[in-house]
């Protein structure tokens, strides 16, 4: 049977650690060819990931999937413009863009939180999508429509903090409201085109970013009394999610959130 996406060619950001990683190895396996894209190729030390030392595109051709590797920091113009540049030199067109690198500084108040803070984070989770879908939504503006005429689709990772308030966590908050807000405004303005802009909406997962509020017993406690679903959420549940919004089963939707958070935000 072919895969869910074969054919394709996709873009992960953030594809080393978490996320990112689980999202490109799902989309491998179900026949896509992907660019994977991060700071460096090696994943975080934090991770949960059993292969940590296999970077993700090498995990992937292990595999028998198809995979490259280009290095991008999502938060510059120039290199995201490369990025999609550099998955059309190499496979011809683009299919599927998840922009899902993001970075998270630490728990803390408006007061204690400081410029430079705000600044790295809106550029990474806010700006770093915003230019992820310019750049996308130009190539698959300009290409061959697939044969039933859908032009591309945007898997935008946003985050309940786009949709509640987080305690302590004011800049991120207000990066993933932005990501929220421009999924819904270019669903909008590219659903005439067949091209879907979506995104997810995780709660509390087992990656690296997470893992000192897991570590530390008293958050791990509160995050479990928070969350009704009786388990953290895992990277492999995003990338299930990622794989739908990405396939042709997801074609009327756009413009949308899928919160993906166990009844976290439900109560
Ligand atoms: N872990 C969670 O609980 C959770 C919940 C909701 C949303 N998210 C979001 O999911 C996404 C992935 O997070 P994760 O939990 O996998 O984190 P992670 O820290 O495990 O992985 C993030 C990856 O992004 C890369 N990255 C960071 N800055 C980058 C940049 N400027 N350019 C390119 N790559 C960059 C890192 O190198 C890393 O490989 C983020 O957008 C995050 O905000 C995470």
């Amino acid at each position: 049977m072919p895969g869910r996406l074969e054919g394709q060619v996709a873009i992960v950001t953030g594809s080393s650690s978490g996320n990112g990683r689980a999202i490109a190895i799902a989309f491998a396996k179900e026949g896509a060819t992907i660019l994977c894209s991060d700071l460096r190729p090696g994943a975080l030390a934090a991770g949960y990931e059993k292969d940590l030392d296999v970077p993700t595109h090498e995990a992937i051709r292990k595999a028998g999937g198809k995979a490259e590797y280009h290095q991008a920091d999502a938060s510059k113009a120039a290199d995201v413009e490369a990025l999609v540049a550099r998955a059309v030199a190499l496979y011809g067109r683009l299919d599927v863009m998840v922009n899902n690198a993001g970075i998270f500084t630490e728990l803390h108040s408006i007061l204690d939180e400081t410029e430079e803070q705000y600044d790295r984070t809106m550029n990474v989770n806010a700006k770093g999508v915003w230019l992820g879908c310019k750049y996308a939504i130009g190539q698959m503006m300009k290409q061959t429509p697939r044969a039933d005429g859908t032009r591309g689709r945007i898997v935008n990772i946003a985050s309940i903090a786009g949709l509640v308030g987080l305690a302590l966590e004011p800049a991120y908050c207000a990066s993933k409201g932005a990501v929220v807000s421009l999924t819904r405004q270019l669903g909008v303005d590219f659903a005439p085109h067949r091209i879907n802009v979506n995104a997810i909406c995780p709660g509390f997962l087992a990656t690296a970013m997470v893992r000192p509020f897991l570590e530390d017993k008293a958050t791990n406690e509160a995050l479990h009394a928070l969350t009704p679903y009786p388990r953290v959420g895992t990277a492999e549940d995003v990338a299930r999610s990622a794989l739908f919004l990405a396939s042709d089963d997801a074609e009327w939707i756009a413009g949308t959130m899928l919160t993906l958070d166990g009844a976290f935000t439900a109560r």
